[in-house]
């Protein structure tokens, strides 16, 4: 499976891929604008945070499918291997199309619905992001949602994957990977979640303890 982060903080991307099996990292352009910098400068900043390994994925801006085909070249000049991440709308579709015969890999986003993320793959994404918090949010059911679209990439369109985004606990990842999904990209709050817990904590600072009390210190 790919392990993704979903942020623009250079120096937690430095900081956790130190600890994570990182695969990569994804922007969108609202991650982007939060930050205090370009994308221009943000870009080759993730990459070298990454170590030069790893994939990093950025978002188009333009709306009709020849501009996005333009922003796609662009952030290609930043970084030659990035994914390019395109809204699967009408445009965004034919954006795909036009992506894939140029040899540019894409990621269908904002996918709201199994439909929808298979119409991505059969354009030609290579990856497509299903927003697991931002469907549950409006009354659906978002692990569902990625269950039903795994199936029908598996069954109709093997060559590309699910890239589950938008989430908010651990455990809505927990269970996009049950349901079969090859990838996932976490804020940093929910990969934090992953490895800290105040039962973990205590647990270490018990066995440190019962060491100190019976060797007088706390190394082996
Ligand atoms: C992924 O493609 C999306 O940009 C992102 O994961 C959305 O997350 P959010 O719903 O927390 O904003």
């Amino acid at each position: 499976m790919e392990l993704y982060l979903d942020t623009s903080d250079v120096a937690a991307v430095k900081r956790l891929a130190r600890i994570f099996p990182l695969a990569g990292v994804t922007t969108n352009p609202s991650i982007v604008a939060s930050g205090k910098t370009t994308i221009d400068r943000l870009l080759p900043e993730l990459h070298s945070a990454l170590g030069g390994q790893g994939r990093l994925f950025a978002q188009v801006m333009a709306t009709t499918a020849e501009g996005m085909v333009e922003d796609a070249r662009k952030l290609r000049s930043i970084v030659p291997d990035l994914v390019v991440k395109v809204p699967v709308t009408a445009e965004g579709l034919a954006a795909i199309k036009l992506l894939k015969a140029e040899g540019i890999p894409t990621l269908g986003t904002a996918v709201y619905g199994a439909a929808q993320g298979l119409l991505a793959a059969l354009a030609g994404a290579e990856y497509v992001a299903p927003y697991v918090n931002r469907v549950d949010a409006q009354g659906g059911d978002g692990i569902q949602t990625v269950a039903e679209l795994q199936q029908l990439l598996t069954l109709h369109a093997p060559g590309a994957k699910v890239l589950a985004a938008s989430f908010k606990t651990p455990r809505q990842a927990l269970d996009c990977l049950l349901a079969g999904c090859e990838s996932i990209t976490l804020p940093l709050d929910v990969a934090q979640q992953f490895i800290s817990s105040p039962a973990v904590d205590a647990a270490v600072a018990k066995f440190e303890q019962d060491w100190q009390t019976a060797f007088g210190q706390t190394s082996l």
